[in-house]
């Protein structure tokens, strides 16, 4: 296991009914006018926005709002909302919904207090000043709501960027998971798959000897296995909903990677076709994380196996090890299929003529990309092949 520090300082406030309680969290993290965040209508025709109003209301917080964010949030609302809060004197972001509008306060709140275009802080510039946002999750998926991540698509070229900090962790997050009974069961599906693939980023490792977080991947795993069908066939399964809504989050603020090196190679390829097509990111992950299983799986046969045996109950063929993790695969994405999930380009919308643009967006040139197992061009170019053709 490697030296590592773990820094999880947001505060969940997790269960049924707890949004009303966010006036007061607001309060308890010294905001006093908040810019409310909002996506295109979710929250509005649910009643959720007019109890989050009304719980600021109740204690004192004044406050703007600022909906439409969109999947894949852009940049031009960015601009919006940086502008917003500052001519508004606002002092906190909360966003109500899910990782577009979570990612999309991120961005606001880093660039109001930064002098220059928002944009060059997810064009290497660091973050050094933020102010705090909180956020009530509406959709079990992105785990932004725990994570110091932001991602935001600059609406010029569609260019999919990423930054973070541990200033943008949120103070306070709010989840319930009866707020998620409302999505349609293609976003729930979309929001699992995010959920593995953030955990399946972590477990592919060259890392040895990390047992614990190993096995904590496979109890996030074996959940998400567990209860996604559930919640597709009966979407007002509370119980369900409130383990994968938890799941969500312990898959990404990095508890499960602590101590290991991390592989994000399919989220980048992934970037890229959501970039592109403007298709869920869950949806693209589907498509993209088993056939960069399916490519890189001969570089650590045993771990694939691991994950054949331990997640998807194959049973260990020893004389031929590489069947079981081919096995392994071939679950994970019939179990997607299962859920909903497109699992070739076609499926997605996605165009295999499209490739070269990918890869030039992408932006790899001749280097390689760090990871699991270090990709270049021609492999990235092969992953996204298998991605086109891929079937059961
Ligand atoms: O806009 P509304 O009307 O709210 O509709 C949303 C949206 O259409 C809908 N929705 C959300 N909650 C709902 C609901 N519909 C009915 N009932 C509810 N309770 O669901 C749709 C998708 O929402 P979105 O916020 O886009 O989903 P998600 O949480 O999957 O976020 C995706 C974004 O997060 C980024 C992705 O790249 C993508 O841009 N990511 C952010 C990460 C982070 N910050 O740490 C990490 C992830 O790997 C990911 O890259
Ligand atoms: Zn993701």
């Amino acid at each position: 296991m490697e030296n590592f520090n773990f820094y999880s300082p947001t505060e969940f406030v997790f269960g049924k009914g707890r949004e009303n309680e966010v006036g007061e969290l607001v309060r308890k993290y010294g905001g006093s006018k908040v810019l409310v965040h909002f996506g295109g209508g979710s929250a509005v025709r649910s009643g959720l926005l007019d109890r989050v109003k009304a719980s600021l209301e109740k204690s004192g917080v004044s406050y703007c709002e600022l909906g439409g964010v969109q999947p894949n949030p852009r940049d031009t609302l960015v601009y919006k909302g940086i502008e917003l809060a500052r001519n508004e004197g606002v002092d906190m972001l909360l966003a109500v919904g899910g990782g577009s509008v979570i990612d999309s306060s991120k961005a606001i709140a880093a660039g109001v207090l930064y002098d220059g275009d928002f944009w060059d802080l997810y064009s290497g510039t660091p973050i050094t000043k933020a102010l705090p946002v909180g956020t009530v999750l509406t959709i079990a998926a992105a785990g932004s709501e725990g994570s110091p991540n932001t991602v935001i698509t600059k609406e010029e070229g569609m260019i999919k960027r990423g930054s973070g900090s541990d200033l943008l962790r949120p103070k306070f997050s709010v989840l319930d998971p009866e707020l998620t009974q409302t999505l349609p069961a293609y976003q729930t599906a979309c929001g699992a798959t995010d959920i593995m693939a953030h955990v399946f980023e972590r477990y592919f490792t060259n890392t040895p000897e990390v047992e614990i977080t190993d096995r904590l991947c496979e109890a996030v795993l074996l959940t998400m296995v567990k209860e996604t069908p559930r919640v597709i066939k009966d979407p007002d399964n509370y119980d369900a909903r409130a383990n994968i809504m938890w799941a969500g989050m312990v898959a990404h603020n990095n508890i499960c990677g602590v101590g290991r090196a991390q592989d994000w190679n399919s989220h980048g390829l992934e970037h890229e076709l959501s970039g592109l097509y403007d298709v869920a990111h869950g949806a693209g992950l589907a498509v993209i994380m088993p056939a960069w299983m399916e490519y890189v799986c001969t570089h650590d046969i045993e771990r694939f196996c691991m994950m054949a045996t331990r997640v998807f109950g194959v049973d260990m063929n020893f004389k031929d090890p590489e069947s079981t993790a081919r096995e392994g695969i071939r679950r994970f994405r019939q179990f997607l299929k299962g859920i909903g999930m497109p699992i070739n380009f076609a499926e997605l919308g996605a165009k295999a003529e499209d490739i070269p643009t990918l890869i030039e967006k992408l932006g790899i040139g001749n280097g390689k990309r760090a990871g699991f197992v270090e990709l270049d061009r021609k492999d990235v170019e092969n992953i996204y092949n298998i991605a086109v053709n891929a079937k059961l």
